[in-house]
């Protein structure tokens, strides 16, 4: 794996969008999957203003989002469209066909995670994948315990995830506690990864990770056998490794 120390979140998040914004520049990713969550808030943020600046146009890019809350309408302040909507989707020109959602509100969610897989091989794959981690080792909402061959489906979350997304929810709300989510053989099967990781919370996931044996009880270890992984970590995130 190769490994990107930064300072801070602010850093990483300016080498993150320099990440994808170059996969983007050089042609060679088209189809870009997208992670929702707070920390790739301030990449989108930097991602914007890099294409603006740029005067990029997307039109030909598709992205192709890791989950999305069961039970949230696309419409929805906490739903992950809205989040896209919010922190990227309205600020450049991809076009809204091409920007690819699991559906949180569908009649039959086996059809609609067969239609998402579908969707992705359609498009031949994802070229670059953003991920972020969970404090318990989960990447996109692949939980402890999730097969390294899972596909696109639907996943109750761990305690601690919905404690950690409450956060986002007004006093009250009911949380989530199901999600529609990419699986980790469908995420292994991108042509590129970059993780971004920020704060010490973070911290023992991320040396797990790296260090760990590579084990379903924490899923992110299983990037040591994808050949093409940069993390993007701040020191607070990498605070665990010697
Ligand atoms: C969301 C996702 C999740 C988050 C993870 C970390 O699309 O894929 O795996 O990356 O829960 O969330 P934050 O960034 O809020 O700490």
């Amino acid at each position: 794996m190769n490994i990107i120390q930064v300072q801070d979140y602010e850093e990483m998040s300016e080498q993150g969008a320099e990440f994808l914004f170059r996969e983007i520049m050089s042609g060679r990713s088209k189809v870009i999957g997208l992670a929702t969550g707070g920390t790739p808030v301030g990449l989108y943020k930097h991602l914007v203003e890099k294409i603006n600046a740029n005067e990029v146009s997307l039109t030909d890019v598709h992205t192709v989002n890791l989950d999305e809350y069961i039970g949230l309408s696309d419409d929805h302040p906490n739903s992950y469209h809205q989040y896209m909507f919010q922190n990227l989707f309205q600020y450049i020109d991809i076009p809204s066909a091409n920007r690819h959602l699991p559906s949180g509100t569908a009649a039959d969610f086996s059809e609609e995670c067969r239609r998402y897989e579908r969707l992705i091989q359609q498009l031949g794959g994802v070229d670059t994948q953003l991920l972020g981690i969970g404090a318990n080792g989960h990447i996109a909402f692949n939980e402890p315990g999730s097969p390294f061959d899972g596909r696109t489906r639907v996943v109750d979350l761990a305690p601690a995830t919905i404690e950690a997304n409450s956060r986002y929810f007004n006093e009250g709300e009911t949380v989530p506690s199901q999600a529609v989510t990419m699986g980790i053989g469908t995420i292994m099967e991108s042509g590129r990864i970059v993780m971004i990781a920020s704060g010490k919370e973070k911290a023992a996931a991320v040396k797990e990770m790296l260090t760990g044996e590579v084990t379903e009880d924490c899923p992110a270890t299983v990037l040591q056998k994808h050949d093409d992984v940069t993390l993007i970590a701040d020191a607070e995130a990498l605070s665990e490794i010697d």
